[in-house]
């Protein structure tokens, strides 16, 4: 992902050029990685442009907010709009969008909340995240890196810090040559990837870690788990061990950046007989129907992006 090139980027209220989408450098969210934020995508579908699972990403982010302390400003349906109109300005298709809540003003002390809580959010020309292997099937090493406990920093929060045990991970395993990497909880489970989560297949039955193992509640793991229950696959939740997962038949990586990735290899060991695997090519076979509008049985996940540059909210709670 490359935030390299964009239009305009949506900063409480105004749609401001690209390059002059500035933060003071003694910013709080700066200095402590106090912020929150979404990943959404849109797609382009025979109707024109939808953003998959806004409500839902929106939601996430305000409770994201509520649990490091950052009053935000705006509610939920402004910051839809809002998404929706940067959606509109940047017009690229398909795209990642990129909303954050942050404190930009000069505070520095880690306790110090006087700082206000500002909403930006940009729209970037979304690629494959995971390269190549994002169809065929990427190569996974199990990470030095664990995913620290929940009760130390909480894993259903999308915050900036928590990306710092991401980066190490995926860092890691890029250097070792692989695409991605496969962190473990405290206790040795499997947990999820640098910016996914991860699902195995064993005897024909879908399996996903639940909270227990320190994920984040992917909105893409959701869709995931309605999918495959509608295809009339069972989908358990449950502490995943490193066994299971080297033996498993099937496993993929689920996320809004790398949407559903097969995994071909761990470590040194093959994941089943072919990439993807026969339930995995199922699931994705649905959900790239459904992203682009052709499942009407889903189609309240999609939000048209009306063509017409929308009025940008102002906040109303300040
Ligand atoms: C650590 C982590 N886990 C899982 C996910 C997948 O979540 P979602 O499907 O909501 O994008 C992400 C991506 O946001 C992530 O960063």
């Amino acid at each position: 992902m490359l935030a390299t090139e964009g239009k305009k980027i949506w900063m409480d209220g105004e749609l401001v050029d690209f390059a002059a989408a500035r933060v003071h450098v003694l910013s709080h969210t700066l200095h402590y990685g106090v912020g929150v934020f979404e990943g959404i995508r849109a797609y382009g579908t025979r109707d024109g442009t939808a953003i998959f699972r806004l409500e839902e990403h929106v939601r996430r982010l305000v409770t994201s907010a509520r649990i490091y302390k950052m009053p935000c400003p705006y509610t939920e349906a402004e910051i839809a709009k809002a998404v929706l109109a940067t959606q509109a300005a940047n017009e690229f298709v398909p795209a990642y969008i990129r909303p954050i809540l942050y404190r930009g003003e000069p505070a520095l002390g880690v306790k110090n909340l006087k700082g206000r809580v500002s909403l930006a959010i940009a729209s970037i020309p979304a690629q494959k995240y995971l390269g190549a292997g994002s169809e065929s099937g990427v190569r996974a090493k199990i990470s030095p890196f664990r995913k620290p406990r929940s009760d130390a920093v909480p894993s259903f929060a999308k915050a900036a810090g928590n990306y710092l045990n991401s980066y190490l991970a995926g860092i890691d395993a890029g250097e070792e040559g692989y695409d991605e990497a496969v962190l473990l909880d405290d206790r040795g489970y499997v947990a999820e990837g640098t910016g996914e989560n991860i699902f195995i297949v064993r005897d024909g039955r879908v399996y996903t870690p639940g909270l227990e193992s320190d994920i984040l509640l992917g909105v893409t793991r959701e869709s995931v788990k309605e999918i495959a229950t509608d295809l009339g696959f069972a989908v358990i939740e449950k502490s995943i061990s490193v066994n299971e997962l080297l033996t498993a038949d099937e496993v993929f990586f689920s996320g809004t950046y790398a949407e559903i990735a097969p995994v071909r290899e761990i470590g040194h060991y093959k994941v089943g007989a072919r990439s993807p695997g026969a339930i995995t090519r199922q699931i994705m076979d649905v959900f790239y129907r459904v992203v682009r509008g052709e499942e009407p049985k889903y189609a309240r996940w999609l939000t048209p992006v009306p063509p017409v540059k929308a009025p940008t909210p102002r906040a109303t709670r300040r």
